[in-house]
Order: C-alpha cells, then structure tokens, then sequence
C-alpha cells in the first residue's frame, strides 16, 4: 500500500479553498476576487501540504513500506541502504527493520537445522542398514548349513566380524560428528612434538601400508612444537594418512611433510601418489556420507565421515583444511596448526 502525497495534498487544499471561497463570498461576491482568492487559497496550501507530507510524514511511512516490501523478499542489502538515507520517524524503522532481520536469520537457521535433521537421518539409517544386512547374512547363511563346513564356517564368520568391525566405526565416527556439530567437544590444546604424533599414527596404520606395499614417509623441516589437541590432531592425521592408503597406489608412498608457516604457525601436507580426486567432488569430499566412488569407497571399508570429523577438528582449531589433487597423480590434503597459544577464542583448559 502507498499514500500520494500529492493527492492528499491536491484534496485538502481543494477543501480549503473552497471553504475560503466560501467565506470570501459573504464579503465579497465579485467573481475576479473569488477566483484570485481560490488561486492563492489553492496554490498555497496545495505547496504546505505536499512539502510537509512529503518530507516529514508520507515520505517516511512510504520508505518504511518500501522497506517491509525488500524484506518480505528478503533483499536486506537494498532495504539497508535505504534505512541509511532516512530521517525523523526512522528510529522506528530501524528497531522494525532489525527485529525483522533477526527474526528471519533465526527462522532460516532453524529450517536448515531441520533440513539437516531430516537427512541426517536418512543417511545414518541407510549408512546403517548395510553393515547390519551383510553380518545378518553372513550369520542365516551359516545357520541354513554352512556352519558345518569348517573351511566355510572360518570364512563367514570372519567376513561377519568385519561387518560388525566397519559398523562399530561407523557409529563411533557418527559419535564423534554428532557430539562435534553439537559442539559438546571442548578442544584441549598444549604444547607437544608434531614428528612424534605422526610417528605413532604410522606405527598404528603400518600393518595396512604393509599390505599394499606403500612406504610412509615423515620430512619434517625443522618444526618442534605445535599448540593443538593431541588426541583430535591424531585423529585428525589418522584419518588423512588412512585414505592416503586406501585410496593411494599399491608399491606408491605416503609422505606427510611439516613446514613453518610464518607467523608462528605450522603447515602439516599429508601427500599421496594415488587415484587422485576429480575436481567435480573435491568441493563436496567434506560432506558426511559423500564419497567419490560409492561402491569403491565402501568396499575400502570407510564411513564417509572421516574427511568431515577432520574438517571439524581443523576449523575448531580456528584453521582451515586444503586438498589439490589431479587424477592418477595424488592429492595433498594440507592444515595448518600454532606454535603458540594465540588465538583469543581458542577454549584452553589445563
Ligand atoms: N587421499 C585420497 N585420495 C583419493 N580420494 C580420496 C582421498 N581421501 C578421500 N578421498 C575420497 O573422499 C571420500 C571421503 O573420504 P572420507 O570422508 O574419509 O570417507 P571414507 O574414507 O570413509 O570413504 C572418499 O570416499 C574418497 O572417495
Ligand atoms: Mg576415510
């Protein structure tokens, strides 16, 4: 809805002109002096009119109205800049125009929240249902028969165990994100050797290396000291060097390199020689549950949250996670840590 001023104007002049005319008449009945004083009777409040409710009162309503119109569609940039231009009765606009904005930055976040929710859900119990069918069918195999076959009986209960394995981490990953995106997981940075951090998750992931015949590697350029959470770091370069693996070259290498990143920060490369990553997907690789190569990934045994528990844990940290990769050549995944306690915000606690 939008006032004229003009026609407001043009119709309360006219009302006043006539009734001066009227006036006029009983004085003076001449018509030349009551069509001069309709004239200036008219011209002049016609003129008041139009300018006092143009500048001081439908001027500001209309703005306000042109306002709640950008933000019914949202356009808070232009609404903003217009809020900026206006005067007197403004104050007013500007408390309605910041409640509106807050009430829809609230609403939005709480359909996305929702959005989330609904898929979230849909992907864990589709996540779910595959570990818990395959041991189902591992073990009605075994009862219809197999079991008595000592050769058999190894061999699907052994697939069983795995199954069960793959499901175990795939609701300790889901723990962790959950806990994570909820964020009930207070970081506890402190001072520790990065080279031995990585040392130890080699140790622990060198029987899977050893299968496929590729060589872990640390090159560490003279860096001592990172500020971190010990235990995510390590879950953090697990998770990295475990892909490497399971998506590097057989007889190819791992190598997780360590720079100083001035200022007093640390830059940690986890770099294979593998199957690489396309760049259609590498923007999406840090989604929950998305993998490149559905069946492929799966049978590798992942849960799909690996990359998204370290995306977590590296922003936590106030840094970011990089990946460059060419197909059949590698990929880098790369992070940075601090060598100090530094960032105001950063949850310390001893
Ligand atoms: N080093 C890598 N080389 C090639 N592809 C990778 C690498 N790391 C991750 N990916 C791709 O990113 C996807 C997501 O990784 P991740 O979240 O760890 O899940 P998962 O390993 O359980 O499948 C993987 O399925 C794989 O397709
Ligand atoms: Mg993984």
């Amino acid at each position: 809805m939008q006032f004229s001023p003009r026609w407001l104007a043009l119709v309360l002049s006219l009302t006043i002109s006539l009734l001066t005319m009227g006036f006029l008449s009983l004085v003076n009945n001449t018509f030349g002096v009551l069509v001069v004083g309709f004239s200036i009777a008219f011209s002049t409040s016609f003129i008041l009119f139009y300018f006092t409710l143009q500048f001081f009162i439908l001027g500001d309503i209309n703005d306000a109205f042109s306002i709640l119109e950008k933000l019914k569609k949202k356009d808070f940039k232009l609404a903003k800049k217009q809020i900026s231009n206006l005067s007197a009765i403004q104050k007013l606009n500007e408390e309605l125009y910041a409640y509106a904005t807050n009430k829809q930055k609230e609403i939005d976040h709480l359909q996305q929240l929702a959005i989330y929710r609904r898929e979230f859900l849909a992907d864990v119990s589709h996540e779910l249902k595959t570990p818990i069918f395959a041991t189902q069918g591992f073990i009605e195999t075994l009862l219809d028969g197999a079991v008595d076959d000592e050769e058999v009986r190894y061999k699907f209960l052994e697939k069983a165990s795995r199954s069960l394995e793959g499901l175990n981490n795939l609701v300790e990953d889901l723990f962790t994100l959950s806990q994570m995106e909820a964020k009930m997981i207070t970081m506890h940075p402190k001072l520790f050797m990065i080279e031995d951090l990585i040392l130890e998750v080699f140790e622990q992931l060198e029987d899977k290396a050893y299968q496929r015949n590729i060589s872990l590697i640390v090159k560490n350029h003279g860096v001592k000291d990172v500020f971190a959470d010990r235990n995510r770091i390590t879950q953090v370069i697990t998770n990295l060097v475990n892909n490497a693996i399971k998506y590097g070259k057989n007889d190819g290498k791992v190598e997780v390199q360590i720079h100083h990143s001035p200022p007093q920060k640390v830059l940690v490369e986890v770099i294979d020689n593998g199957t690489g990553i396309s760049e259609e997907h590498l923007d999406r690789i840090f989604e929950r549950f998305y993998r490149v190569e559905k069946s492929r990934s799966k049978e590798k045994g992942g849960s799909g949250l690996g990359l998204a528990i370290v995306k977590h844990i590296v922003e936590a940290h106030n840094h970011k996670v990089n990946v460059q990769s060419k197909v059949n050549e590698g990929t880098i995944f790369s992070f940075k840590l601090d060598t100090k306690e530094q960032s105001p915000n950063f949850d310390v606690i001893s």
